[in-house]
């Protein structure tokens, strides 16, 4: 299904079930607003980087522009300043970095994060069989390279654990609807998708396992300074984030992967990550609507800052992955940050803009 119809069925579901009028006429929006050019970075969480230094050796500390502080996947390292000359102590050069970016370095998020003292939390990847999903066919491997099939499997696991983090994330937030008193069926859905993103993740490690030739899952998740939202205001300030925009963004995304996906297996799992995925993000805005119905005037007034300081950020530094693995589910950088942009643009902010007034 192409870009602009996938983002039409979003406006349809969610505008049609929480904003009774405005989905038909937000509609309209969803064709032009696929063309439209990326808007600057803004940026992303703030927090210190470090990178051992040797004085004696290397000298001063270097501009923030000649370090690389990370690389692969993950999120990524981007210096606030890149000719902030680093400060020196205990043995490492420190710069203070925006913490940018997704599973695949494009500046769309896939699925709902676990954010954990505002920052990405993830499990580490283990050579372990408890992940494997039966149902899922296995890929063609024929002519693949090794390194082609590493990069799949990179991929693939990277997948795997965003969609793992993802099953945390929606399980804190049936704690936090049950703490903030929400109705039985937001509670539901939160459960719902959390099973979803269980599905997600095994079918996830289940390809990049076949890519990989062994198994491949999850190490322990750390739930190290894991907390719930202490006030109505942070849980709002989440859900715009993690939900709103996360989830729905990320149906463009994963829409943008099985429009380039041929291998069955790969369109299998993607074809029922697009649908669940809405699902996802349609309950996301449901219970921003209940939020905003039990909040006060201040309280909304955070969620409207919460949609306006949440905005996408394009990466630097990025390894992109080689551009002949579409077969697979791996678009070209540029198509995938075009569609996880697009459905921002097209759904997300009109959406929000409608929601806010
Ligand atoms: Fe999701
Ligand atoms: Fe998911």
């Amino acid at each position: 299904m192409p870009q602009a119809d996938i983002n039409r069925r979003l406006l349809l579901a969610i505008g049609a079930l929480l904003l009774p009028a405005i989905g038909d006429a937000l509609a309209d929006t969803a064709d032009t607003a696929d063309t439209d050019t990326p808007r600057p970075d803004s940026g992303g969480e703030l927090t210190t980087a470090c990178v051992p230094w040797t004085p004696e050796v290397q000298g001063a500390c270097p501009p923030a522009s000649a370090i690389t502080f990370t690389a692969g996947f993950g999120p990524r390292e981007v210096p606030l300043d890149p000719q902030e000359l680093g400060t020196f102590a205990d043995g490492e050069c420190c710069y203070v970095v925006q913490v940018v970016g997704t599973v695949m370095g494009c500046g769309c998020n896939q699925g709902r994060r676990l954010l954990i003292e505002r920052l990405p939390r993830t499990a580490g990847l283990a050579a372990t069989r408890g992940w494997h999903d039966p149902r899922v066919r296995p890929p063609t491997c024929t002519g693949l390279d090794r390194a082609r099939r590493s990069h799949l499997a990179r991929f693939w696991a990277s997948v795997g654990l965003n969609e793992h983090a993802s099953i945390a994330s929606f399980h804190r937030v049936a704690l936090e609807l049950m703490a903030f008193g929400a109705p039985a069926p937001l509670i539901a859905g939160a459960q719902r998708a959390a099973d979803d993103e269980l599905r997600h993740a095994r079918r996830a490690f289940t390809l990049a396992s076949a890519f990989a030739g062994a198994p491949v899952g999850p190490t322990v998740l750390s739930v190290d300074g894991f907390s719930l939202a202490a006030s109505r205001a942070e849980l709002a300030a989440r859900s715009v984030r993690e939900g709103c925009v996360e989830e729905t963004v990320s149906v463009g995304v994963a829409s943008a992967m099985l429009a380039v996906a041929t291998d069955p297996a790969v369109r299998s799992v993607l074809s029922g990550i697009v649908d669940d995925e809405i699902r996802h993000a349609v309950f996301s805005w449901r219970l921003l609507k209940w939020l905003w119905a039990e909040s006060s005037a201040a309280e909304r007034l955070g969620i409207r800052d919460a949609f306006a300081t949440d905005q996408p950020a394009p990466e630097a530094g990025y390894a992109p992955f080689p551009d002949d693995l579409g077969a697979w589910g791996i678009p070209s950088d540029g198509v995938l940050q075009a569609a996880g942009l697009a459905t921002r643009r097209s759904v997300v902010d009109p959406l929000a803009a409608r929601f806010c007034a």
